[in-house]
């Protein structure tokens, strides 16, 4: 198969958004969990999330246009400047795709869709409890894609939880061990296995192919 950006524009609508959101391959699967001033809290589903940095140590992940459609999550990080971001577990690969459905404020998807909130001292926001990998992060910065209308959230990482068996002393995660799984597009959930490491590529020791 072939297609070009005409076949693209042509397709069907729910055709090319699954396959727009699932040529670029396997993304991490998190939950952005967050809360409000007033204290309700918020988890969503997000697949964009990438590392920026390590010093300052720097994640974001691309937030969705903020048009007609009420966005919790979006609200809640501007409001008090927090949010945490959480690998989906194996075990709770159903779970974490209903929190994408559009609940009221209200409701939270963490009692809805059977996730518990877990809070470290003098951390605001709520991490995801059945989640071995967790990160907490402080909004830095907001970056506008004017091209896509969507923003890139960028924060800075205040608090990092690893399950010991799962970090080597070198600093390597494992992420099979952690139980992590990876996200084909809006809908598709895959399990992840370790293949193998290799050493930092210098060009003279590549090997010969
Ligand atoms: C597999 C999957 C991945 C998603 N990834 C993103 C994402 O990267 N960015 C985004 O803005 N929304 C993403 N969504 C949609 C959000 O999960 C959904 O809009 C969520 O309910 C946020 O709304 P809320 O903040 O009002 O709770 C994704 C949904 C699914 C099912």
């Amino acid at each position: 198969m072939h297609l070009t950006i005409q076949d693209i524009q042509d397709s069907d609508k729910i055709k090319r958004l699954n396959i727009i959101n699932s040529i670029t391959g396997i993304k991490p699967g998190n939950l952005v969990g967050s809360v409000s001033k007033e204290g309700k809290t918020n988890l969503a589903i997000i697949s964009s999330v990438v590392h920026l940095s390590s010093k300052p140590p720097l994640v974001g992940f691309i937030m969705r246009p903020n048009g007609d459609v009420k966005r919790d999550t979006y609200n809640n990080i501007l409001e008090n400047g927090l949010f945490t971001i959480n690998h989906i577990p194996v075990s709770h690969i159903e779970q974490a795709h209903y929190t994408s459905a559009k609940f009221e404020t209200a409701i939270s998807e963490f009692s809805r869709c059977g996730f518990s909130e877990e809070y470290l001292e003098g951390f605001e926001a709520p991490f995801v409890k059945e989640s071995n990998i967790k990160i907490g992060l402080k909004l830095i910065e907001e970056v506008e894609i004017k091209s896509s209308n969507t923003r890139m959230i960028v924060g800075e990482i205040q608090h990092l939880v690893i399950p010991d068996n799962a970090l080597d002393e070198t600093g390597y995660i494992d992420l099979e061990k952690a139980e992590s799984i990876g996200i084909s597009g809006l809908n598709s959930y895959y399990k992840l296995q370790y293949l193998d490491s290799f050493p930092y590529a210098r060009v003279e020791e590549v090997p010969m192919f």
